[in-house]
């Protein structure tokens, strides 16, 4: 008798939106997208690590000429909570002056991370700064941002999945869940 291998989707207490719901709403974030920024110089600009497959399906949803280029921040340790202090592990590849920035996150929670890279952002003279972020969790704000492309608000729960970590696994499930509390016992 073989035992059965443990997997990611074992430690989700509860799905909360599922691959179906995401993909539709990043179709229509996506046609939002291509709306408002046809004819203009786009620029993707992806937050790593997290946000990396919600910017894979959303440009696919936006059949406007853009470009690419990403940031790496991070802000969180291994733990649930983020420390509020933010570091950018690797900057952007080309200069964004004059050029039409749109900002690709997968969370906003406490809106540290979101404000300190618009305030980098915006210090390079870009001809617009717009944010686009798949989930908010309105509850956990401690800096007020303002989201011009919003997938979803979601309730104050620790949750993985589709880009969203903890301790670096589960970015790899495509859907959003809501993590087994004892996976994270003793760490919050
Ligand atoms: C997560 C997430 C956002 C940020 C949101 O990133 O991807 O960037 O936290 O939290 P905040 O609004 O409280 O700042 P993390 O630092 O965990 O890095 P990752 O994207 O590599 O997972």
């Amino acid at each position: 008798m073989t035992t059965a291998v443990k997997t990611p989707a074992d430690d989700i207490a509860e799905i909360l939106l599922d691959a179906d719901v995401i993909k539709q709403k990043v179709r229509e974030l996506g046609a939002r997208i291509a709306d408002d920024y046809a004819g203009r110089d786009l620029v993707l600009v992806s937050i790593l690590k997290g946000a990396l497959p919600f910017l894979a399906d959303l440009m696919r949803e936006v059949p406007i000429y853009c470009s690419l280029d990403f940031l790496e921040v991070s802000s969180y340790g291994a733990g649930t909570t983020t420390s509020g202090v933010v570091r950018i592990l690797k900057d952007l590849a080309k200069p964004i002056e004059g050029r039409h920035v749109l900002v690709v996150e997968d969370i906003l929670d406490t809106g540290h991370t979101l404000s300190y890279v618009i305030e980098h952002l915006r210090g390079q003279h870009p001809a617009s700064l717009g944010l686009c972020a798949l989930l908010d969790k309105p509850a956990r704000r401690v800096v007020p941002i303002g989201v011009d492309y919003k997938g979803f608000e979601i309730p104050d729960k620790f949750v993985v999945g589709y880009g969203l970590d903890f301790a670096e696994r589960y970015r790899n499930l495509p859907f959003i869940g809501v993590l087994k509390p004892e996976v994270y016992a003793g760490l919050t």
